[in-house]
C-alpha cells in the first residue's frame, strides 16, 4: 500500500471505527429498544505479572472458526468424534483449556476465522473469541491469510479486535506508517505493589505477516515489510533504554530461515513444509540486531507444532488449535503455553528470570507436551 493511501485510510479510521462500534453493540444488544451506547469492557490495564511472580500466555493459532455449529471439522477420524464434531468443538477446547490453565493472556496468531467458511466475519469472530470474553482473559489477536476471506477487510478486523470486550489488541502504533494492520506493542508491567509496578518487565511485539502477494508475476505468501521492521526496532531501542526486558514476537506465517530447522534441530513435530514466502526481508536479522527478543511465536502451519533455536532466538509453532483448520486425523488439536516467571527479591519482584513452554493436546486429559526451558537469565 503507498503512504498515501494508507494516510486516506487512518483518516477514514474514526468513522469506521464508530460505525463498528454500533455494529458491535447491535450484535451483542439485540434489543433495538436498549439505546444505550455500548462501551467496551476493558481489563484492568497496564497488563501485570500476577503476585507470585507468573504471567501465563496461551498461544491459539489457526482457529478457522467459520459459522459454529454449522461448519464442520475436518480431518477427525469418525471414531475420534469425527461424526458429530464442529466448530463448537472449537470453542469447547478454548473453553478447557482456559479452565485448566487460567492464563493471564490469550495469543490468537491468525486465521482466527476462515473467511470461505463465515458469512458473516464479525459474528464469526464474536463466537470464536467468545470464551475469552466469558471468563474475562485479556487478549491479543493479529491476522493470518484467511481471516479477510468473508465480509471484512483486514483493517476492518483490527478495528473491531480492538473493540472487543478484553481485547489489548490494537490497530497500529500512533506516530509510525507502518505496512499492514495489527502491529503493536504490549508491556506486561511488574505486579501491583512492587518496586516495579511501573516498568514493563516483559515486552510483546505483535506483526502483521500479511496474506497473499505476487511477486515477479508468482503468487507467494505476505511477508514484514521494512516500516514494520523499522517501527520495531525504534520500539524495542526506546523499550530497553530503561530495562533490559525480554520480549516475544508474534506473528502468523513463519520467515524462510525456519526451514533451516530441519537440519539444525527442533524440539516436537515438523510435519510439513514450511509455507513462508519467497521474500526473505530481513526479520531475523532485526530480531537478532535487537537483543531483547527471545522467542517467537508463530502459526500457519498446522502440522508443524515444533520449537527451533536460530541465532538464539526460538521460533515456535503452536500447532493447529480449530476444528475446521485442516490437520491430521489421530493427531489431536493444540495449544502452546508461555510461561514467564520473576526473580524474587530480598523485598520484592525483579526482572525476568526464565521462560518455559509446553502443549496441551485436546484429548481426554488435556495432555501436556513437550515441555522445555527457552530461556534463563545467566547468573552473571
Ligand atoms: C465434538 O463434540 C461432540 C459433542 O460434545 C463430541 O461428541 C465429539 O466427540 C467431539 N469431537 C471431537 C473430535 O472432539
Ligand atoms: C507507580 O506510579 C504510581 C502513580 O504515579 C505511584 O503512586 C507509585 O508510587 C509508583 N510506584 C513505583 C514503585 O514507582
Amino acid at each position: 500500500m503507498s503512504s498515501s493511501s494508507l494516510a486516506v485510510s487512518l483518516l477514514l479510521l474514526p468513522i469506521l471505527l464508530s460505525s463498528l462500534l454500533l455494529r458491535l453493540s447491535t450484535l451483542l444488544n439485540p434489543d433495538p429498544s436498549a439505546a444505550v451506547p455500548r462501551v467496551k469492557r476493558a481489563p484492568p490495564l497496564p497488563l501485570r505479572f500476577r503476585h507470585d511472580g507468573a504471567f501465563k500466555i496461551l498461544q491459539v493459532a489457526d482457529m478457522h472458526f467459520g459459522n459454529g455449529a454449522a461448519t464442520r471439522c475436518r480431518d477427525v477420524a469418525p471414531e475420534a468424534g469425527g461424526g458429530w464434531c464442529s466448530d463448537l468443538n472449537t470453542t469447547r477446547f478454548l473453553r478447557r483449556v482456559i479452565e485448566a490453565e487460567r492464563p493471564d493472556l490469550i495469543a490468537f496468531t491468525g486465521d482466527n476465522i476462515f473467511g470461505g467458511s463465515a458469512s458473516d466475519a464479525a459474528e464469526s469472530l464474536l463466537k470464536a473469541i467468545r470464551p475469552a470474553m466469558e471468563y474475562k482473559v485479556p487478549w491479543a489477536a493479529i491476522l493470518g491469510n484467511h481471516d479477510q476471506e468473508s465480509t471484512m477487510t483486514r483493517e476492518e478486523l483490527m478495528v473491531f479486535m480492538s473493540l472487543m470486550d478484553y481485547s489489548v489488541s490494537q490497530i497500529n502504533p500512533p506516530g509510525f506508517l507502518v505496512h499492514g494492520f495489527g502491529n503493536y506493542h504490549v508491556g506486561i508491567h511488574g505486579p501491583f505493589g512492587s518496586e516495579s509496578a511501573n516498568t514493563s518487565l516483559l515486552n510483546l511485539y505483535f506483526l502483521d505477516s500479511g496474506d497473499r502477494e505476487v511477486v515477479n508475476r508468482v503468487k507467494t505468501y505476505g511477508w514484514i515489510k521494512e516500516s514494520q521492521l523499522a517501527w520495531l526496532r525504534a520500539t524495542s531501542q526506546e523499550l530497553q533504554k530503561n530495562m533490559h526486558a525480554p520480549a516475544f514476537a508474534f506473528f502468523h506465517i513463519p520467515i524462510p530461515e525456519v526451514r533451516g530447522l530441519w537440519y539444525t534441530g527442533f524440539k516436537g513435530q515438523y510435519q510439513e513444509g514450511v509455507a513462508c514466502s519467497t521474500v526473505n526481508s530481513g526479520v531475523l536479522g532485526t530480531l537478532t540486531s535487537m537483543g531483547d527478543v527471545k522467542a517467537v511465536f508463530l502459526g500457519h502451519d498446522h502440522l508443524n507444532d515444533f520449537c527451533g533455536n536460530l541465532n538464539d532466538i526460538w521460533f515456535c509453532y503452536g500447532g493447529g488449535f480449530g476444528y475446521h483448520a485442516y490437520g491430521r486425523p489421530h493427531w489431536p488439536r493444540r495449544a502452546r503455553i508461555i510461561y514467564t516467571e520473576l526473580k524474587k527479591g530480598q523485598k520484592s519482584w525483579m526482572e525476568v528470570e526464565s521462560i518455559h513452554t509446553w502443549k496441551l493436546l485436546d484429548d481426554k486429559k488435556l495432555s501436556k507436551i513437550d515441555g522445555q526451558v527457552l530461556w534463563r537469565r545467566s547468573s552473571i
